[in-house]
């Protein structure tokens, strides 16, 4: 048996450059009053993490999958490019898609450093540890902290990083918050390092709506688990059956936009912030966007955060993009 408290031990925690908000004043900030919205990274407790993976083997959800093959077909090319002594992934997860990259390394003789980046202390844990057992030559960083806080205080070296930013994440902030997020990045890499970044493409609304609304309903639970957060994090007393889950694409901003919508008049009281919040029926909660990009967009995104465009790797129908990039 593997003693997790002491495990955890093991992660570094990485503080922020600059005062994030807490789940609190997120809450005082966001949550009283309509219109109401929370940040997306509160999904991310042990179970949350859980269902994202559960997400990612639903039918319905294709990015994942897309991206997981395309980064297959492409690791080598992406690890040839790039000969990292360290890959530092940033919300490593379940670390999942990741084991391409590693696979590839494998063949290309190539022994990075792995440092996994994530908000989630047991999820960290649990993939160090797989990780380390199924390559033999890897050796796992497990650094848990908040990236939306500023990449100043990160683990620093003198040596060739490729920086990794899977799984289309970028899409949950806003272009304001994807242009600070991404200057950052550029910001802590010098002119060896690249980035290896996913993001996910605009299709057809069909295949969007239904990739956000599964039919087995795990998208719901992660949706609605957020409430179980707030009730262990603040002591509230949401009640999921009386929420449902909400998802659909808005064309006009290219996003998709999730919600958590109130089934009826309630009173919810959160004791830790001595606070009753009222929601009247059809009331709704933001919990997430997902922004859609196009081919150029996504370039000029990077391109606008200081960086070149060094591969632009497009999955089958153009569905997904990969880049690889580099400081300008
Ligand atoms: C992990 C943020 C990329 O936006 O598609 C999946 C999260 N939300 N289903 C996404 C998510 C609902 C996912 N990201």
């Amino acid at each position: 048996m593997t003693d997790i408290s002491s495990e955890k031990t093991k992660n570094t925690e990485f503080e922020p450059t600059r005062a994030i908000r807490s789940l609190s004043e997120d809450v005082e900030n966001s949550m009283l009053d309509a219109p109401r919205s929370l940040p997306a990274k509160y999904f991310y407790d042990e179970r949350g993490s859980l269902l994202f993976d559960k997400i990612c083997d639903s039918p319905e959800y294709y990015p994942t999958r897309i991206e997981s093959a395309l980064l297959k077909e492409v690791a080598k090319d992406v690890i040839d490019t790039s000969r990292p002594e360290y890959i530092l992934e940033l919300g490593s997860g379940t670390s999942r898609k990741t084991r391409h990259l590693f696979d590839a390394c494998s063949s290309s003789q190539c022994f990075p450093v792995y440092t996994a980046v994530d908000v989630c202390d047991e999820i960290l844990v649990e993939s160090k540890n797989a990780l380390e057992k199924e390559y033999g030559w890897l050796k796992v960083n497990t650094v848990s902290g908040d990236y939306t806080g500023g990449l100043g205080n990160l683990p620093k070296n003198n040596a060739k990083n490729l920086f990794v930013f899977l799984g289309g994440t970028i899409g949950n902030f806003s272009p304001k918050e994807a242009n600070v997020f991404l200057s950052e990045i550029r910001e802590v890499m010098t002119p060896d390092d690249l980035l290896l970044i996913g993001a996910d493409r605009v299709k057809e609304p069909e295949i969007l709506h239904a990739a956000y609304n599964d039919d087995e309903g795990v998208t719901a639970e992660f949706n609605l688990n957020l409430l179980e957060v707030l009730n262990r994090e603040l002591d509230a007393d949401f009640n999921t059956t009386k929420f449902e889950h909400y998802a659909y694409y808005n064309p006009l901003l290219s996003q998709i936009e999730m919600h958590l919508v109130s089934m009826r008049e309630q009173k919810i009281r959160m004791k830790n912030l001595n606070k009753e919040v009222h929601f009247l029926e059809g009331d709704h909660i933001l919990t997430e966007i997902s922004r859609k990009f196009t081919r150029v967009e996504l370039e000029r995104l990077l391109i606008d955060a200081g960086f070149k465009i060094e591969k632009h790797y497009e999955a089958e129908e153009m569905k997904f993009s990969l880049i690889l990039a580099g400081t300008d």
